[in-house]
């Protein structure tokens, strides 16, 4: 248990507004005008561009008289490239506000073309880990996102991950200037979503919201944010993935937006040990964190028993279960078709030194509850395959 020293200060942020709902969707017009906006260049990607919800949204804005213009050439995995053609589209099109509409990339992508329409140095003297957001001094244009998975809370940051066009060297763009002015939560754009991303996206979620809770920092408002979080997820991954139902997908996208909240205090060993196989073997992010979420809480559990105990009665096991918590997450992957071991991610057994070095310099590592060295990272990886 950590020592909370009270003669330290500390900041806590909870800046967004959230409409959340089953239709807030047509608030959106509405929303616009009471601002004074006409003209938003929604960014997506070029899936959800086709999707009969995007052309609804589209319509319904040009029914009340707005300029809607939709920007979709974006990568899987955003490159630079992409938010420098979206800031020209911005410029073209004479947008006065960004609407980003999608998942992760999407909107990852949406919030570095708001940095990018007033700031014209290189994108990437903006690199928040080379100090860049010093240089984030100009005005942005209103920007607002609209989640369509339940996942990487995107929609609540306030900073973007864009790799470079050649390397694919991931690059972190940050601001509290990006945060998004007010974030359209509406579950009835996600109740489409195949059952696999639903499984995938929802793990992220589930792992953001049990690494913030037990990263370190004295953070009580997070912790209360973050126990909720899973509890809604306890309630709902499995229906919401084999038969979903409104309120099922509902509680997973407040959920998904709960644990982006919550991860301001931090997040953990998990997503070290995630990171490295999106960027080496290109694994998808939440199923890297479904796979590694019940290793990384092996290597957490000793010394932090009493918060086991507590994520284990909000995700719904009875009271005395803080021990059965990671057989529990194994159990989770496997009814929710997902795999348990790193062989299902085609991970070999030469791929652990590399992942071991990627994966002890990651920047979530030092919110972790313990510190992890390079041969703690061996015996996780090995122990997982
Ligand atoms: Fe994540």
């Amino acid at each position: 248990m950590s020592i909370i020293n009270f003669s330290q200060t500390y900041q806590y942020n909870f800046p967004t507004t959230i409409r959340f709902g089953a239709g807030v969707i047509k608030e959106l017009s509405a929303y616009l005008k009471d601002n004074n906006l006409s003209s938003p260049l929604i960014v997506t990607d070029p899936t959800v561009a086709e999707l009969p919800f995007l052309k609804e949204i589209v319509s319904d804005l040009k029914l009340a008289r707005l300029k809607p213009d939709v920007f979709c050439e974006i990568s899987k995995n955003p490159v630079k490239s992409d938010v420098l053609k979206g800031g020209e589209a911005y410029k073209e099109t004479k947008s006065d506000c960004i609407i980003g509409i999608g998942g992760g990339a999407a909107l990852d992508v949406s919030r570095a073309v708001v940095l990018r329409v007033n700031h014209k140095r290189d994108l990437f003297d903006y690199d928040d880990l080379i100090g860049g957001d010093k240089y984030v001094t100009e005005e942005v244009p209103h920007f607002i996102t609209v989640p369509t998975t339940s996942g990487t809370g995107s929609e609540v940051g306030r900073s973007a991950v864009i790799s470079e066009d050649e390397s694919k060297k991931k690059r972190i763009l940050f601001s509290p200037k990006l945060l998004a002015k007010i974030v359209f939560a509406d579950p009835e754009l996600t109740m489409n979503l195949p059952a696999f991303v639903t499984a995938a996206t929802g793990m992220d979620a589930l792992t953001h919201n049990i690494e913030a809770y037990l990263s370190k920092g004295f953070h009580p408002m997070c912790d209360g944010i973050a126990l909720e979080g899973i509890a809604l997820i306890g309630q709902s991954i499995e229906q919401a993935t084999k038969d979903a139902t409104l309120e099922s997908r509902a509680k997973m996208l407040l959920a998904s937006l709960m644990g982006a909240v919550a991860f301001q205090k931090g997040l953990g060993i998990v997503h070290s040990l995630s990171h490295p196989l999106s960027s080496l073997l290109d694994t998808h992010h939440g199923i890297a964190n479904a796979v590694n979420l019940p290793y990384g809480l092996q290597y957490n559990y000793d010394g932090f028993e009493d918060k086991f105990e507590k994520m284990a009665v909000a995700f719904g096991l009875p009271n005395g279960s803080g021990d059965k918590f990671i057989d529990h997450i194994f159990e989770l992957n496997t009814n929710l078709f997902l795999p348990t071991k790193l062989t299902g991610l085609d991970v070999k057994p030469e791929h652990v030194e590399p992942l071991s070095d990627l994966a002890v310099q990651d920047f979530c590592l030092p919110s972790n509850p313990k510190p992890a060295t390079k041969a703690d990272f061996i015996k996780i990886y090995n122990s997982a395959l």
